[in-house]
């Protein structure tokens, strides 16, 4: 097990890619706490499950948007746990629409649930972090924040500005020990993307050059390996997974 006996957060674990993620650290012996907004009854499946297998993944309500929510999940795992070994900060939303069309309002809402959640537990975590001189942090952007996508420019803004964000902390905190890298993932099968119908999936897949849309698991997989000692002199780095659309 490659994560035995750390504490792992990780934002937005009720479903899609921070529930693989969620399943991934816990299997490699990480305790695990995970957030989630509205989604209870799948939350507390996903600690029935894992506790039925003897792996500990516990579940907490908290806007990721709000600095006094996250400052509540750092708390709760340092009174569990007492202390804090990985961040992943997952959670997010999109709110297409062309900027012609853009309300004010699903622009605030896009960058504070996908850019300002990132501020917020970044900040709260790395406290801890910096007095254990060890700390893995692993921010979930997207393919678009590199190439830019037609109709979700507050979304595209946010996680450009998670990479930037990444980076500048990545420096700040490298000599303590802290590894702050990102993931771009492409396109993967969630609720987030099944909100597409059919012709613009199969648009989408004409894109990607291995011609096929991946499953969470792919994501949770490069974010065990960016926890694990497997990645100690990786920091401030952009990783695609993306079936090679950004290469
Ligand atoms: N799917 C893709 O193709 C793709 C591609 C690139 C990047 N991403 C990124 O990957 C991450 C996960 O995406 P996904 O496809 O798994 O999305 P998803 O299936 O829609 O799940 C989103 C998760 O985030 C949680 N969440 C949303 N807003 C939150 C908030 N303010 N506070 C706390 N939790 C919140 C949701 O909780 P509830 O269940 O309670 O609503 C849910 O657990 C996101 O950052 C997304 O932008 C996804």
């Amino acid at each position: 097990m490659k994560l035995k006996d750390k504490v792992a957060i990780v934002t937005g674990g009720s479903r899609g890619i921070g529930k693989a993620i969620v399943y991934a650290l816990a299997a490699e012996g990480a305790k695990v706490v995970f957030t989630y907004q509205s989604s209870e009854e799948s939350s507390k499946k996903i600690e029935e499950e894992l506790s039925s297998k003897g792996l500990t993944a516990l579940s907490i309500k908290a806007d990721a948007s709000l600095m006094s929510e996250a400052e509540k999940t750092i708390n709760f795992v340092l009174e569990k746990f007492g202390t804090l070994d990985i961040l992943v900060n997952n959670a997010g939303i999109t709110k297409d629409n062309l900027l012609i069309r853009m309300t004010e309002e699903d622009f605030d809402k896009v960058i504070s649930a996908n850019l300002k959640s990132v501020f917020n537990y970044t900040k709260a975590a790395l406290k801890p972090m910096i007095s254990k001189k060890y700390g893995k942090i692993i921010n979930i952007s997207s393919v678009v924040a590199l190439n830019g996508n037609a109709g979700q420019s507050n979304y595209v803004a946010a996680k450009s500005g998670v990479i930037g964000f990444s980076k500048s902390i990545a420096k700040e905190v490298a000599s303590r020990n802290i590894s702050v890298n990102v993931i771009a993932p492409g396109f993967i099968a969630t609720d987030m993307t099944d909100k597409l119908n059919e012709k613009q999936k199969e648009a989408i897949v004409n894109l990607i050059p291995m011609k096929k849309i991946a499953e969470p698991e792919v994501i949770a997989t490069t974010v065990t390996f960016l926890s694990s000692s497997d990645s100690d002199y990786i920091t401030g780095q952009v990783i695609a997974v993306d079936g090679g659309m950004t290469m």
